[in-house]
Order: structure tokens, then sequence, then C-alpha cells
């Protein structure tokens, strides 16, 4: 391919393409994200390539490795085009019915397809399918449909158009005000406003400035920066190139993890590809407009994706934050002017430019436009990533798109704005989604992360939890957050274990405040949020722990016993064979009795009791009581016809 010199050129090989790929032709997408890949993606792509060139259909219907539509847990995906019939957890055996069947006699293999837990009905377009019902997917609409590795395909559906629409027919300005009127805020946790974020460093002084993708994602349980940078590297990039056109910047930086093999491999060959095409690197599109990027790959520290920390880490220095006495957008990289966003945050620019501002703002609330990503997981039927407009409730995400709790289990809690974020009552299912929203309520945005819990999470293990992932990634360089969140840890550990004293709850709300006012960073400002949320919205669960040594959700460990219901047990030797820890005694005959001494309380006996004895109870904070004498154990037959 040769380069494309001008926008014109840009738009004829889009033309061209489009008519080598009409709207009719029909084309095989598989997942090939990293959740399909983990559930054998690579077996199904594999099987899709033998079987079609089998049966001859190879050079006529295309098949294509694409990114994640979102629905990971029911992977690997595969949606046949143009009918957009969408299988799900495709197995290579399934491969040669779907080829005989649908590619070549247009029928749909009904077992393969989504059924709808509610009506009992089989769904058979992607779209249709609950899940992605209530979606909009104006981000992650296009990935399968994409494959991340050929820049034409994104071409083809209009990419790059928005880059030459800027360079060509727009000044910086323009661009500028475009993003200010869109007013779009940052996705990576904060929410500042991007455009007055360019304009800061679009107005500081020096000839040499910078443009960062954060994809540094360390929150634990999100994927959503993943999947885009996977499944669609060319709209992070363009957005990126973009910046660069209205900041000034020479020089971009991709800050992704390592762990995040697939990532790296996408943008950078993205990153290639486009510079093949003439659409980065020197007199782009032949505009005179000089940009390139470079992939910098994150040794996977939480702390890393701060912004003053990653700066310090594309400068090759241990990734560290540092005082910002002066904004990043004015002194980051090397001193120099340097705009930090998220991944999902450049991926919105192109739409903004091409769609126009009034189009982004349709959608969302007063002070959060467009839509967000979030990475939907936890006590929840239907787990994946999910795109909605800003404004949607927490109702309509965890019931409607979700499909609400398995196991006819109580929703408790939801937890948003990764492990700095806050826990979330029922009362508060209806609050919109949105930054302000989410902040006024004691919890925050973050980057997108929604853990689910149901009535078996315990709020003070939930806080202890993310203390201790926050103990962990501190970088320790000030005292207020690392001595204060290990501090808090310690004594929201000795609450879960039944060891706490009074005046304890104090003194963790006096070392949140503390951590809150006095960290270096926002990793130490906000990581008394789980503790502060969760004794807001469940403080009795707290006093019932500290007070009367129980945990209401039956959860934690150091408070719960475990013991045989003599009235029920039938003696069937299941828990018997299966504790680990040989805490149980009985016999064919005899009615089993927990040896609480022994007992490690691991739940093993409660899970293979059978349902219809139900004979194992557990219980907190209330005496087990004492074991029938031997002799009366003895199991009377009888009771087995009962
Ligand atoms: C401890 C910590 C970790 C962070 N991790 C990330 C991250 O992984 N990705 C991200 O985009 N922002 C992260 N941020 C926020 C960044 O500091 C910064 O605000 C963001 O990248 C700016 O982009 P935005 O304006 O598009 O949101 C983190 C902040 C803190 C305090
Ligand atoms: S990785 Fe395939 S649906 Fe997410």
């Amino acid at each position: 391919m040769a380069r494309l010199n001008s926008p014109q050129e840009l738009k004829r090989f889009q033309e061209e393409l489009l008519s080598q790929r009409p709207s009719t032709t029909s084309f095989v997408s598989i997942c090939a994200g990293t959740g399909c890949l983990a559930a054998g993606a690579k077996e199904v792509i594999g099987a899709f390539k033998e079987e079609m060139e089998k049966s001859g259909i190879a050079a006529k219907i295309q098949s294509k490795e694409t990114g994640c539509p979102g629905f990971c847990e029911r992977g690997p995906v595969v949606v046949i085009y143009p009918e957009e019939i969408c299988y799900l957890q495709v197995a290579p055996q399934d491969v040669p019915e779907i080829v005989a069947e649908t590619l070549l006699n247009k029928k749909v293999v009904e077992r393969l397809l989504y059924v709808d837990p509610a009506t009992k009905k089989r769904v058979q377009r992607e779209s249709e399918i609950p899940f992605y019902k209530k979606q909009v997917r104006n981000l992650i609409g296009n990935n399968i449909r994409i494959d991340p590795r050929n820049i034409e395909d994104y071409i083809a559906l209009g990419g790059y158009t928005a880059l030459a629409k800027a360079l060509f027919q727009m000044t910086p300005e323009e661009v500028l005000e475009e993003v200010k009127r869109s007013q779009l805020r940052g996705r990576g946790g904060g929410g500042f406003p991007t455009g007055r974020k360019w304009e800061e460093s679009r107005n500081a002084p020096g000839e040499i400035k910078y443009v960062i993708v954060n994809a540094d994602e360390g929150d634990p349980g999100a994927f959503m920066d993943r999947a885009l940078l996977e499944g669609n590297p060319h709209s992070v990039l363009e957005g990126l190139i973009i910046g660069a056109y209205v900041v000034g910047a020479q020089q971009g930086f991709v800050y992704v993890r390592q762990e995040y093999p697939l990532a790296v491999q996408n943008i950078t060959i993205a990153i290639r590809q486009a510079e093949e095409y003439g659409l980065l690197g020197e007199n782009i599109l032949g505009s005179g407009f000089h940009f390139r990027v470079k992939v910098h790959q994150g040794a996977g520290a939480f702390v890393s994706g701060e912004s003053s920390a990653l700066m310090t880490a594309i400068e090759g220095k241990v990734g560290e934050p540092r005082p910002k006495y002066i904004h990043t957008a004015i002194k980051g990289v090397w001193d120099r002017p340097s705009v930090l966003n998220n991944v999902e945050t450049w991926a919105n620019i192109p739409l903004i430019i091409n769609k126009g501002a009034s189009w982004f703002t349709q959608f969302g609330t007063d002070g959060s436009k467009g839509t967000k990503i979030f990475s939907l997981v936890g006590k929840i039927n239907n787990t994946g990533l999910v795109e909605v407009p800003m404004g949607v409730t927490l109702r309509e995400i965890i019931y409607e798109i979700g499909g609400g709790i398995p196991g006819g289990k109580e929703f408790k809690a939801v937890q948003t704005g990764g492990p700095s974020g806050g826990c979330l009552p029922a009362e508060l299912l209806d609050l919109k989604v949105g930054f302000d929203e989410l902040t006024q309520a004691g919890s925050m945005m973050g980057s997108g992360g929604m853990i689910v819990m149901d009535e078996d999470t315990c709020m003070v293990d939930v806080a202890r939890y993310f203390l201790d992932f926050l103990s962990e990634e501190s970088c320790g360089k000030c005292v207020p957050c690392r001595e204060g969140i290990r501090q808090m840890l310690k004594l929201l550990t000795a609450i879960t274990e039944g060891k706490a004293k009074e005046g304890d709850l104090q003194l963790l709300v006096d070392l949140a405040e503390v951590a809150s006012d006095a960290s270096l960073c926002a990793l130490g400002r906000t990581a008394p949020n789980p503790f502060l949320s969760t004794l807001k919205y469940f403080s009795s669960e707290y006093e019932a722990h500290i007070k009367e040594r129980r945990c209401p959700a039956l959860s934690c460990k150091a408070l719960v016993s475990y013991y045989i219901d003599p009235e029920r047990c039938q003696a069937c030797l299941r828990c018997l064979r299966s504790c680990p820890a040989q805490a149980i005694l009985g016999a064919k005959n005899t009615i089993h009795v927990i040896d609480q001494e022994k007992c490690t309380r691991c739940g093993t006996c409660l899970e293979v009791c059978p349902p219809r004895f139900a004979a194992v109870r557990k219980v907190s904070g209330e005496p087990v009581p004492p074991p029938l004498p031997e002799e009366k154990r003895i199991i009377v037959r009888e009771r087995e016809g009962k």
C-alpha cells in the first residue's frame, strides 16, 4: 500500500475499500480478545479456517479475528454478518455445523444462540440480546467488526476521517473549541475537563510538548481500556494525533502495562501501519504536521497510573508520584507541557470531531456528557463490558443490562470507582451514574470498575480487602499514605477477626482524615473511601462486628461457626469424607458432629451437604449447640422413610 498523501487520497481509498466490501457481504467475526482467547477462541479460529477451506468457501467468505464486544463471560463469541447472528460459547466442535448450516445454508444453529432467562426465548441478532440492547456502544460497538491488526478495517468504517477533517478543515483552535463544547471529561478517574487540560498545555510556553495515553489500568477487575486498546487501537491513536495537533506536540507516548501483551502488540502494529499509510510520522496526510508515537511498557504498579508517577516512569525513573505544585499539563515529562488522557478519553475525540460536540452532548447529564464504559463484574448474571450513556441509573445497569443477581440472592451494594472508590447500597440503586452524582454519594466514577455484591458479602471485609490492595500498592514515599493505610488495614483486619476494641472505629475515622488531607497523591487521598463509604451506609455491620463479635453476612471466617443439625442429618458421610481438616466425627449410621477445635471454617461441609437434607448450619455471634451424647447419635433407620 502506498502512502496516503492528502485527505482526498484517504477518501478515495476508503471508497475503494467499501466497494470491495459491500454491506451485504458475508463475513464471520470471531472475538480474539483476551477473555475469549482464554476461553478457547484460538482453537475456534483454527477450526473455522480449516472448515471453511474444506468446504470451499474460504475465498468467498472472510473470517475476521476481532476485538472484544463486551460479553466475555459468554465467550468465545462468533458473529455472522450481514445477518448479525450471534453465537455464544462456541467450541471448535461446533464449527463444522456453523459452516454447514449457517454459512452454506443460511440456517441458524439454535442451540448456540443466547437464551433470555426471563422469557426463555432464543435471541438471534447480537443487538437484540438484552445485555446489548440497553447499551449505547459508540466506542466499543465496532470492536466486533474490526480486525485490530488491519488498519484497512478501521479506514473502511470511516477511520482517520476525523484526523483529516481536523488537519485540513479546522485550525487547532477550532478543534480545541469543539472539544471544549463537547464538555468531555477525562475517563481516567478525576473527570477533569479535557478541553481545559489541552488549552493549558497549548498555552504553556515551550516548543517541545507531549501527549500521552494512560493505559495503565491497575484497578482490580477493570478491563475497559484493555478492550479498547486491544480491539480498536486506531481509534485511540487517531484521538491522540488530533490532540497533538491542538497542543502542538510532536511526540506522543502510549503508557501501557506490560501485563497487557495483546494490547501492547495491537497498538504497536497500529502505530507501524499508521506510519506506513502516512497517517502518522512525517508530514501526516501531506499536511506538514509531524508527530511520532512510542509505546512505553509499564511495570504494572497501580500507583504508576497516577499522572506524575506515570510521567516519571516515562523519563526512565521509578514510577513514583511527585508533588504537583504546577499541573503536569504545564510541567510534565522532562518538565515539558504534557497532556495525559485516559484511553477512553482519547477514543472519544474522533467521534466528537466527526459528529460534532452537539451530537456528543445529547448523551448524558448536565455535568457528565457522552457514554461511559464500565466493567461489570461480581455477583451479577451478565458480567462483561458495558457502554452506557451517562445518566442511566445503577438499577438499569445492574438489572436490565447485567440481568440481576444470580441464585435469587438479594443485591447488597455496588462498588464503583476502583479500589479507592466507594460502596453504594440498595437505597441508591436509582442514582444516576455521573461524575458528580457518584462523588456526592461518597463513591466516584474512577475509570469504570463496577463490582456488584450480594447479601453474602460482608461490607467490613470489603473495606479491608481494598485497603489491603492499596497498602500493597502504596509506593511508600509519603508517611500519611504508607503508614495511614497500613494502620487502617490493621484495624479493619482486627474488626473482621472479632479482635477490635472500643474506640477503634473513631481511630479509623481519624486516620482516614489524615490520609485524605495529607497524602502526596490521590492514591493516599482517596484510600479511605472504601472504609468511609461502608461506614456511612453499613454502620450496623461495623457495630455488630465490634460489639457482638458477629458478622451479619456470615462471611468473616473468624466470626462464623458451623454445626450439624442432628434433626436433619442423615449420616450420609458426604461432609465427613469431604472435610479437609478431618473435623467431622460420625459413621454410616451415626449422626455427624463437627469438632469445633479442629474446624477451619472452610465451609466445605455446607457446600457438599445435599440441599434436601440441609443439615449444616452456619452461625455468627451465637453459641453452637452442644453435640448430642454418643448414644443418642446412633441413627434410627426408620427416619429414612421420613
Ligand atoms: C493511584 C492512581 C492510579 C491511577 N491510575 C490510572 C489509570 O490506570 N488510568 C488512567 O487513565 N488514569 C489513572 N489515574 C488518573 C490519572 O492520574 C490521570 O488523572 C488521568 O490519566 C488523566 O486522564 P483523563 O483526564 O483522561 O481522565 C490514576 C490516579 C491515581 C491517583
Ligand atoms: S474477549 Fe471476547 S467478548 Fe470480551
